[in-house]
C-alpha cells in the first residue's frame, strides 16, 4: 500500500500537478456570487435572496408527516413545516422565539404541534405557544410567546408559502392557473442548481444557446433549427401586464427569425469564413431530425394549449413558462441561498382519460424528467454557472430579454426595493440599443405594455 501511494505521488507530479488547484481552492465549483454594486448596473438592483413580496413553491405535502417537522430555507429564510390540527401543512421561522433552536430538531409530539427540542415551548399553526413544557402547565409563557407564521396553501400535492410581509395578495396572482384547474395533471421534480437564482433565470431568456448548448440534446434534435434559429438580431420582447417578458410573435419584427433564411428556410448549417469552416460542424444530427421531424410536426399541429398572456414566457417572481403544445413546462428558480437555487419543474397536461393519465405519468416518470432535467437543463447549468455577476458585460442584440427581464424585475417587481438608484438607460441597455441601430432593428428594450 506504501508503495502504491508512493508511486501514485511519483508518476501523478507529487504533490499533485498544477491541475489540482488550477482553480484554487474553488476547484470545479460555481465561483461565488458577488453583486455589482453600480447605478449604471442593473445587477445591482436585483435582491440576491430573491423578490420577497410572492407565494413560492416549497416542497411536495407528502413529505411532510404528523410526527417530525420538515426545515427548509427558502430566499435564505429558514421555515419549519408540519401539519396542523387541520391536517394542513403548515409554516412558521424555524426559530425557536425562546432561544432561537431550530423548531425544525424537534418533534410533533402532538398532532398539530411542534416541540421546540431544547425547552419544549410547543406551537401550534399560527405560532400560538400553546404549552412550554419544561415549565408546566402553568407556564406564563402560554399565550404570550408567538413564532412567526409564513401562510401557505396545497395545491395539487405542493406547499406554497408566502415569504413576504403582511398580508398575502391572492394566492391565484403568483401561482400558475392551472394549479386550480380541476382536469390539470400536474406533476413536479425538484433538483439544485448552485448558482443564484437570476442567473438561472437569465439563462431561460437567452435565446441564442439553443443551436450551439443545447446540439447533442434530444430535444433539440428532434428538428433542424433546434426550435430557435440562429440570427444576429435575436428576439425582440415585451413586458406583460408588468409581471412577465414575453417573445413578440414572429412577423411582428421583421428580420429577426429569417435573417439568414434561403428561399426561406434556415439552412441546418452556416459557414463563418473567419474561421473558415460550417457550425455545426457535422451533418450526422440531421439523421436525428429526420427520424423525429415527422412527429414533432404532427405534435405541432394539435391546438395550443390556452393560456392567459401575462403566464407565458419568463414570469416574476422567477419561472419561464414554455407552451409546448401538448403540455405546459414550468421551471421555477427558488432562491435558497444568493448561490443555490432550488429549480421546481412543473409539468402539466391535460389527459381526458384514465389512460391518458397513465401515459402522461408513464412519460414524465421515465423519459421527459430525463429529457428536460438531466439532457436538457444540465446542459445549461453547466455554461451559465460560471457566469460572474460583478464584470462588466458587452451584450449584443440578441441579448435583448435578458436587457428585458433585469428592467421587469428591478422596476415592475411586487415590493421592489431600490437599493442602488439605477440610471436611466444603463449602459447595457445602451449596448442592446445600439446592436439594434447597427442591424436596422427598431424596438425599444423591453417594450412595455
Ligand atoms: S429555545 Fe425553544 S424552548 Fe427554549
Ligand atoms: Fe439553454
Amino acid at each position: 500500500m506504501g508503495l502504491r501511494r508512493t508511486l501514485t505521488k511519483v508518476l501523478g507530479g507529487y504533490p499533485g500537478g498544477w491541475r489540482k488547484y488550477a482553480r484554487g481552492s474553488q476547484g470545479s465549483e460555481t465561483p461565488p456570487f458577488v453583486q455589482p454594486n453600480n447605478r449604471d448596473d442593473r445587477r445591482s438592483a436585483i435582491p440576491a435572496l430573491g423578490l420577497r413580496q410572492y407565494w413560492y413553491p416549497a416542497l411536495p405535502a407528502r413529505d411532510v408527516g404528523w410526527r417530525k417537522p420538515v426545515g427548509l430555507r427558502l430566499l435564505g429564510t429558514d421555515l419549519v413545516l408540519f401539519r396542523g390540527k387541520d391536517g394542513e401543512i403548515k409554516a412558521l421561522w424555524d426559530y425557536c422565539p425562546h432561544r432561537g433552536a431550530y423548531l425544525s430538531w424537534g418533534d410533533c409530539f402532538w398532532k398539530g404541534y411542534v416541540s421546540c427540542p431544547y425547552h419544549g415551548a410547543t406551537f401550534d399553526g399560527t405560532g400560538e405557544c400553546v404549552e412550554f413544557i419544561t415549565e408546566g402547565p402553568d407556564s406564563k409563557m402560554v399565550g404570550r410567546m408567538k413564532a412567526r407564521v409564513h401562510p401557505t396553501r396545497t395545491l395539487k400535492g405542493i406547499v406554497f408559502v408566502w415569504m413576504g410581509e403582511g398580508e398575502p395578495v391572492p394566492i391565484e396572482d403568483d401561482v400558475p392557473p392551472e394549479f386550480f384547474q380541476k382536469k390539470a395533471l400536474v406533476q413536479s421534480a425538484f433538483r439544485y442548481w448552485k448558482c443564484n437564482w437570476m442567473i438561472a433565470l437569465e439563462n431561460t431568456g437567452d435565446a441564442h444557446n439553443m443551436f450551439y448548448v443545447h446540439r447533442d440534446s434530444f430535444r433539440q434534435l428532434r428538428t433542424r433549427t433546434g426550435g430557435r434559429p440562429r440570427t444576429p438580431v435575436g428576439y425582440r420582447v415585451k413586458i406583460v401586464d408588468n409581471v412577465a417578458v414575453q417573445r413578440l410573435n414572429k412577423g411582428d419584427l421583421k428580420g429577426t427569425e429569417g435573417h439568414y433564411e434561403v428561399n426561406g428556410k434556415l439552412p441546418q448549417q452556416l459557414y463563418h469564413p473567419r474561421v473558415g469552416a460550417y457550425w455545426p460542424k457535422h451533418r450526422w444530427r440531421l439523421l436525428w431530425s429526420w427520424i423525429f421531424e415527422p412527429f414533432e410536426r404532427r405534435r405541432l399541429r394539435k391546438p395550443r394549449i390556452q393560456n392567459p398572456e401575462r403566464w407565458e414566457g419568463q414570469r416574476l417572481p422567477g419561472m419561464v413558462r414554455n407552451n409546448h403544445h401538448t403540455h405546459m413546462y414550468t421551471r421555477w428558480g427558488v432562491p435558497v441561498e444568493s448561490n443555490l437555487t432550488r429549480a421546481v419543474y412543473f409539468y402539466t397536461t391535460w389527459p381526458r382519460t384514465w389512460w391518458g393519465q397513465i401515459y402522461d405519468r408513464l412519460a414524465f416518470a421515465l423519459v421527459l424528467k430525463w429529457m428536460y432535467f438531466f439532457n436538457f437543463s444540465d446542459q445549461d447549468y453547466d455554461a451559465m454557472r460560471s457566469v460572474r455577476y460583478q464584470y462588466p458585460e458587452f451584450l449584443s442584440s440578441t441579448d435583448n430579454p435578458v436587457v428585458a427581464l433585469r428592467k421587469l424585475v428591478t422596476e415592475h417587481a411586487r415590493g421592489i426595493k431600490r437599493e442602488a438608484e439605477i440610471a436611466e438607460e444603463t449602459t447595457a441597455e445602451q449596448m442592446v440599443r445600439e446592436a439594434d441601430r447597427l442591424l436596422g432593428v427598431s424596438g425599444e428594450v423591453g417594450t412595455q405594455r
